[in-house]
């Protein structure tokens, strides 16, 4: 049988997808890259949706699985904290089946980085919870535990400090207030500290474009649980949304 799906990855800025093969977690296309139109509504990144798959050679009819920066419940986006406020409340399996007309199911970016790591990275064959973490515009999180995921955790926004903990410790904050990696770190240092307390992790894997530069910051947070870089970084969405997608599908 084959396992083959599309995996899109919807981000504030752009939206990424390339054809996976859902078995071994590799990329067999290129990875297309669009930018997020007019805001980011359902109609503007449907229609962005169209033209990627249709520059997919081989992938008629296939499943897609598209992970997005939003709690999402059963298929429908529940949150938009970096998103059209259009998102919240809104049936995206439905809109986009009727859209590209074929199956997708639509899941949280971070619980696809997730699943990615368990299935094809740095928590394969972990035991106990890992917390998966992506530092980009956001903060996004991911609870795995013995592999299975606990979906839409959506710890970046702890409070700390009294404030939505992910506006100081995501990586926009360094790049917005020019931090250091030093400033940056004591920032991190908090967040994982104050997650540790809470949920007593056994692994925190790193992901978000930034993790292919770990060796600046993570050296420099002392906690008590591991914490190491994600493998799968700029397509760690794509792979998961692709396999959840092949999970899932009715056929
Ligand atoms: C959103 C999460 C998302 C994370 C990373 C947060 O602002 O609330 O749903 O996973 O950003 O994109």
């Amino acid at each position: 049988m084959s396992k083959k799906a599309i995996g899109i990855d919807i981000g504030g800025t752009g939206i990424k997808g390339a054809l996976v093969d859902t078995k071994h977690g590799t990329l067999l296309s290129e990875r297309l890259r669009y930018e997020t139109l007019e805001g980011g509504t359902p109609k503007a990144i449907a229609k962005t949706l169209k033209d990627l798959i249709s520059n997919l050679p081989g992938s008629a009819g296939l499943p897609v699985g598209i992970c997005f920066p939003a709690v999402v419940q059963y298929g429908r986006t529940m949150s938009a904290a970096n998103v059209s406020k259009e998102w919240i409340g809104f049936d995206a399996d439905s809109m986009f089946e009727a859209e590209l007309g074929r199956e997708v199911h639509v899941l949280n970016d971070a619980d696809a980085a997730g699943i990615a790591e368990v299935k094809f990275g740095a928590a394969r064959g972990q035991r106990g919870l890992t917390i998966v973490s992506t530092l980009g515009t956001g903060i996004g999180t991911a609870l795995m535990f013995n592999g299975k995921l606990i979906p839409n955790s959506e710890l970046g926004h702890l409070q700390i400090d009294g404030v939505d903990y992910e506006s100081k410790a995501a990586y926009s904050a360094k790049q917005r207030e020019n931090l250091s990696w030093e400033e940056w770190a004591k920032r991190l240092q908090k967040y994982y500290s104050h997650l540790e307390a809470l949920l007593t992790p056994d692994l925190f894997i790193v992901g978000g474009g930034v993790s292919k530069e770990h060796e600046n910051f993570l050296p420099l947070l002392k906690l008590k649980t591991p914490i190491i870089p994600a493998e799968n970084r700029n397509s760690a969405g794509i792979l998961g949304a692709a396999h959840y997608a092949k999970k899932h599908a009715t056929d």
